[in-house]
Order: structure tokens, then C-alpha cells, then sequence
């Protein structure tokens, strides 16, 4: 039997590959215009890590990650000792957590320093039950901002994460923008304990797991996918009712820097987001597609006790990250096309079998002046190799025939404009260039 790829995964074939390449490319491009540096870290980390980052109660770590013990014996730093012995990996469920982590080991914002902004992409892993757009390994481009918990820093992410779907030709009233406080230390306590006496009273509309979650974590509650449990919760107790001063000016800044820019949003006082990490400001960004669990693709908020959880000095945070995955769907569902990538500009095709040692001279020279360029690896007809130049999508075809070989020359087609014209070989790559750059 042939195998397939584990369910919950997914090939990115060629066309969706290069894709990816230009998603990244334009996240790149357009976080780099607010300064935004790259960071690549480990897809495995110590399992403790997003226990302690995360939190235990979370569903991603309490039920979806890929953990394994080591077979080789690690050395763990943990609180400043290092212990020696078999440890538990996991492959990461969300950057945020190696990205602070980095920080915190490398020492990335010193005092005094001004803040770093980190972006980063690549795969993440949740167990989760496979569905469209929820998969066992999917992609994220993120963003941390790690040294600065002023409002601006929020706001500016916020912005600059709408320019990027903007950037992806994502129309506007396509998407809605979430927003809401999660307090802090001083004020969160206080309202937790208001949704616990909450719940607690509606305890028997509650499924088994938000049962649990009256002791271990009340606030998650928010996110159970049991339309019951939505029910209950939707009239709980409102954070922004129970928010301290400093949380509620921070608060109102961000949603003024926001009102300043011009961006519409919708505050949503039941918006939690399903990792522990969170203070102050969360937003999630959602689509349409019916399915309320798989309408996000993206979201990020503000942690300013991450850096402490894992071990560093206080060091305020903001992020987000969106996923590649369920965005590309959400681009396709508005008529985004899926643009069709050509692979070369530039076919040489030879007349007989005398020319093709000099094809494949001639393919190289262009390629070493750095023109994408193939030929016939399959001894076709000349009519068999220009079908495969036009399957390619290429631009031009350099037709080698004994007579233009003769002339030191080659003829050289446009296959849009249908034209034929002898170029000399000696100054072909030059000439292809040009043709290529026009
Ligand atoms: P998150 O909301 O868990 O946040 O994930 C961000 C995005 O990843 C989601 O909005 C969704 O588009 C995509 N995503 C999540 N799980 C799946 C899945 N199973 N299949 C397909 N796509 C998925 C975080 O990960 C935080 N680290 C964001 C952040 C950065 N907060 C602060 N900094």
C-alpha cells in the first residue's frame, strides 16, 4: 500500500511552495517597514518550556502537543542548575514561547535597550482533530516585540498586521478585528474569581472539561467549543467591567491609536484567546467561513509576565502570529487567485540531436548570468519541446538549429508577441536579460 502524509498534514506541492515563498516574502517586507528583524528557532523544545509559557491548563498544552522523551541525554538548564538525563521535547504549538525564550537565554533586550522586534515563520504542531483549516502541522508567520509595554507598540502591531493582509490583496470588510483588555496581576484575580462563582452557579449547563476549569482555569471557559458552555458564557461577568485603572488607560490608548489610524474594530469583552500568557490587550482577527472555531487567522496580545515564566528579568511583550493555512483559504473563498508561478523565463530547445550538446552549453551560460532557464532532458521533437516550453510558461525560446549554430548565432521566440529574432550566441545572456527585464 502506498503511504500517505499522517493525517492533519499537507504538501505544499510546487505552485503552493513558491507560494508560501512570496507570503513570507511580503510579511517580510512589509514588517521590515516597522522595523521588524528575522529569528529562527527550534522546532523542538523542552516540554517544560510552554508548560510553564503557556500554561498547563491550556488545551494546547494540556491536550495537543507532540511530546516525546529524549533518547539522548540532554543537558537542561533549568533555574540556573543543569540537570543531566532523559527529557521531554515537544515540537513548539506556537512561536511566542521559543521566541521569549531566545530573548531571555541571549540576552536580546538588556537594560536599557531599545526593544526588539522579532518576526519569524514556519511550521507549528497542536494534536488537534484534523478539519479544513485545523490541522496537526500548519504554518505561522509571527511577530514579538519584546521591551516595551506601551500602547503604541500594541496599536502599531495591530496596524501593521491589517497592512499585511492588505499587502495579500484581503479586502477589508472581508475580515473583522477583535479587541479586548485581559487585565493585569492586580485586576485579573478579582474578575477570576467573579466567573468562577459565575460558572459555579451554572455548573449543570456545563459540559466536563469547563467543570474542570471552575478550578483550574475559569477563564478558558471562553473559548469551550460546547455551544452550552458558549451559552453560559456569554452572559459571565465582563473583564472590561473589572479592569484596574492602569489597565483601562492602557486600554483605552491602544483602541484611540487604533480610532487615529482609521481601523474599525469590535470590542469583544469574551475574547480570551486560548493561551495563558495573556495581559492587557488580545485581538484576533476572523473571517466568515461558518465554522466558529476555524474562523481566526490570526491573533496576538500583549504578555508581560512571559519573560519572568521562563526564567528572565520582567520584560513586557506583544505579538501575533497568523496561519498561513486557514489565510490562504480566506484568500481564496474573496476570488483571490492562486497565481500560477513560472518556473523559468527561458526554454532553449535544439533543432537535432547535433545541437544539443550545444543546448545544453548555451542553457548553462545563461544560467551562470543568472537567467532562469531549462532545456529537454527527454530527446523530444522540436514540436514535442516547444509544448513543453509553453507548459513551463516561458517567456522565450532560443531555438538552436545547424544554420544559426553555422552563423555563430541563435533564433530567439517570443512566445507572447510570436516573434522570431537571430541573436548572436556571444552575447545571448546579455541579450535575454534585457528581453527578460523589459
Ligand atoms: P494562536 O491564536 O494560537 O496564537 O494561533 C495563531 C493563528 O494560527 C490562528 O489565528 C490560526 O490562524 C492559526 N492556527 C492555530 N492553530 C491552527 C491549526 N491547528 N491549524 C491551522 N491553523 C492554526 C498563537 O499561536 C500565539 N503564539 C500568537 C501570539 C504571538 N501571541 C503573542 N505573540
Amino acid at each position: 500500500m502506498a503511504i500517505h502524509a499522517p493525517e492533519g498534514t499537507r504538501d505544499l506541492l510546487p505552485d503552493e511552495a513558491l507560494f508560501w515563498e512570496r507570503f513570507k516574502r511580503t510579511a517580510a517586507e512589509v514588517f521590515g517597514r516597522y522595523g521588524y528583524v528575522p529569528i529562527d528557532t527550534p522546532i523542538i523544545e523542552l516540554t517544560e518550556l510552554f508548560v510553564r509559557g503557556i500554561g498547563e491548563a491550556t488545551d494546547v498544552v494540556g491536550k495537543e502537543m507532540f511530546t516525546a522523551i529524549s533518547g539522548a541525554n540532554l543537558a537542561m538548564l533549568l533555574d540556573g542548575g543543569t540537570i543531566k538525563g532523559k527529557s521531554r521535547l515537544s515540537l513548539r504549538p506556537e512561536g511566542t514561547a521559543g521566541v521569549v525564550r531566545a530573548v531571555v537565554q541571549h540576552d536580546l533586550v538588556p537594560q536599557g535597550a531599545p526593544p526588539a522586534k522579532l518576526m519569524y515563520a514556519g511550521p507549528m504542531f497542536r494534536a488537534e482533530r484534523p478539519q479544513r483549516g485545523r490541522q496537526r502541522q500548519f504554518n505561522q508567520v509571527g511577530i514579538e516585540c519584546l521591551g516595551a509595554d506601551d500602547p503604541t507598540v500594541d496599536a502599531e502591531a495591530i496596524i501593521m498586521l491589517m497592512r499585511f493582509y492588505d499587502a495579500m490583496g484581503m479586502p477589508a470588510d472581508a475580515m473583522r478585528l477583535l479587541v479586548n483588555s485581559m487585565g493585569c496581576e492586580t485586576c485579573r484575580p478579582a474578575y477570576r474569581d467573579a466567573v468562577r462563582a459565575y460558572m459555579e452557579q451554572h455548573a449543570d449547563a456545563l459540559c466536563d472539561d469547563c467543570h474542570r476549569r471552575i478550578d483550574t482555569n475559569p477563564l478558558r471557559a471562553f473559548d469551550c467549543k460546547n455551544e452550552g458552555c458558549a451559552a453560559v458564557m456569554a452572559d459571565a461577568p465582563k473583564i472590561t467591567d473589572h479592569l484596574c485603572e492602569d489597565c483601562q488607560a492602557h486600554y483605552q490608548q491602544v483602541k484611540a491609536l487604533l480610532d487615529g489610524a482609521g481601523l474599525s474594530y469590535i470590542e469583544d469583552p469574551a475574547l480570551v484567546r486560548g493561551l495563558d500568557y495573556y495581559t492587557r490587550t488580545v485581538f484576533e482577527v476572523q473571517v466568515d467561513n461558518g465554522k466558529r472555531s476555524q474562523s481566526a487567522i490570526g491573533g496576538g496580545g500583549r504578555y508581560d509576565k512571559l519573560a519572568e515564566e521562563v526564567g528572565g528579568r520582567p520584560t513586557p511583550g506583544f505579538g501575533f502570529a497568523l496561519g498561513y493555512e486557514r489565510t490562504m483559504l480566506a484568500l481564496q473563498e474573496v476570488g483571490v487567485a492562486f497565481p500560477q508561478v513560472c518556473r523559468c523565463d527561458v526554454f532553449v530547445a535544439c533543432v537535432d540531436e547535433a545541437a544539443r550538446d550545444r543546448a545544453f552549453a548555451v542553457v548553462q551560460s545563461l544560467r551562470d548570468a543568472g537567467v532562469r532557464s531549462d532545456m529537454d532532458h527527454q530527446q523530444r521533437s522540436l514540436k514535442s519541446q516547444f509544448k513543453l516550453a509553453d507548459k513551463l510558461g516561458v517567456r522565450f525560446v532560443v531555438v538552436l538549429g545547424p544554420d544559426e549554430l553555422a552563423a555563430g548565432k541563435a533564433l530567439v521566440r517570443d512566445m507572447g508577441a510570436h516573434t522570431e529574432t537571430p541573436v548572436r550566441l556571444d552575447g545571448l545572456a546579455c541579450e535575454m536579460q534585457a528581453l527578460i527585464s523589459r
